[in-house]
């Protein structure tokens, strides 16, 4: 009997129906990200959105790039269903988001950190209720937010400026704060709609160092940018748009996985020509 069972296990392997289970598992692991011949036509006919297909899987870092109005915004907008495709499907880690009821699309945008170019901070609060109230709105325990609101700042490089109003920071440091606040509470995918678009080349490089610390934690990070030059020089997947349609789709460069943090910040502002270390 347990010749028999033996051998018949044997026997699956040699088929390849048995795999190893951790094999298994990253099998069948759906992308983070998927859309599905998606397309987007905005009231009065204009079609922001072409049948656009894509996968994004755990852990990459994505570059979304594209001149002006072909359609960038609109995919993010469409991962956090704050639009719908008029036709095809927008999958979030395997589960088409159309199928959620509007009481569960807070808890999908609560697994998505979001960074928008106008950072949408609050005026009357500090540094430190800023990030601490995306915390409390999910009701996160004090405990928590005592320990999680220390760690997004430093992770940012703001641990300095916690007492201070949005308005008593530069654009740079807005911006840092807008990602700590997205960041706060570990989502497993980031997506930031053009966070360097008026920050200098040095500050630019800061952002995107703490994006590439963000995803070294294991968050998907997608980053919709105009900066060529950056998106060139930092070696990661580059989707491209033109008029709704995807019209690039480039692997990450060679080794791009291997560099620290700092060391990618060092090649970037030598690459750049930045010549200052701001954090
Ligand atoms: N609410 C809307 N109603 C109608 N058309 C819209 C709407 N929002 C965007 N559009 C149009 O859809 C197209 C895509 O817009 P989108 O904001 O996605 O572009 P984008 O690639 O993000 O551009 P940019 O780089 O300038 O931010 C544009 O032509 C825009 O004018
Ligand atoms: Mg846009």
């Amino acid at each position: 009997m347990a010749r028999y069972q033996t051998s018949g296990i044997l026997r699956g392997r040699e088929r390849g129906q048995r795999r190893p289970e951790h094999l298994t598992e990253r099998r069948s692991k759906p992308p983070i990200v998927e859309l599905r011949q998606a397309s987007k036509v905005y009231a009065g006919g204009h079609v922001a959105l072409e049948r656009v297909s894509l996968r994004v899987d755990r852990g990459e870092f994505v570059f979304l790039v594209g001149p002006t109005g072909c359609g960038k915004s609109t995919l993010i907008k469409l991962l956090i269903r704050e639009l719908e495709p008029t036709e095809g499907e927008v999958l979030i880690a395997g589960k088409d988001i159309a199928t959620l009821s509007n009481d569960r699309i807070p808890y999908l945008r609560r697994r998505i950190g979001t960074v928008f170019q106008d950072f949408k901070l609050l005026p009357s609060r500090t540094v430190y209720d800023n990030v601490a109230y995306a915390l409390q709105v999910i009701g996160a325990a004090r405990s928590e937010i005592r320990t999680k609101v220390p760690d997004a700042l430093r992770l940012v490089g703001l641990a300095d400026k916690t007492k201070n109003y949005p308005d008593q920071l530069s654009g740079g440091e807005q911006q840092r704060l807008s990602v700590a606040r997205a960041f706060v509470n570990h989502p497993p995918l980031l997506l930031a709609d053009e966070p360097t678009g008026n920050l200098d080349p040095a500050t630019s490089v800061g952002i995107m160092q703490t994006l590439y610390r963000i995803n070294k934690t294991g968050t998907t990070v997608v980053v919709v940018t105009h900066d060529r030059e950056m998106v060139d020089k930092m070696r990661r997947r580059v989707i491209g748009l033109d008029a709704g349609r995807v019209v690039r789709d480039q692997a990450a460069g060679l080794y791009s996985d291997e560099e620290s943090t700092r060391e990618f910040a060092a090649r970037l502002r030598d690459e750049l020509g930045v010549e200052d270390e701001r954090y």
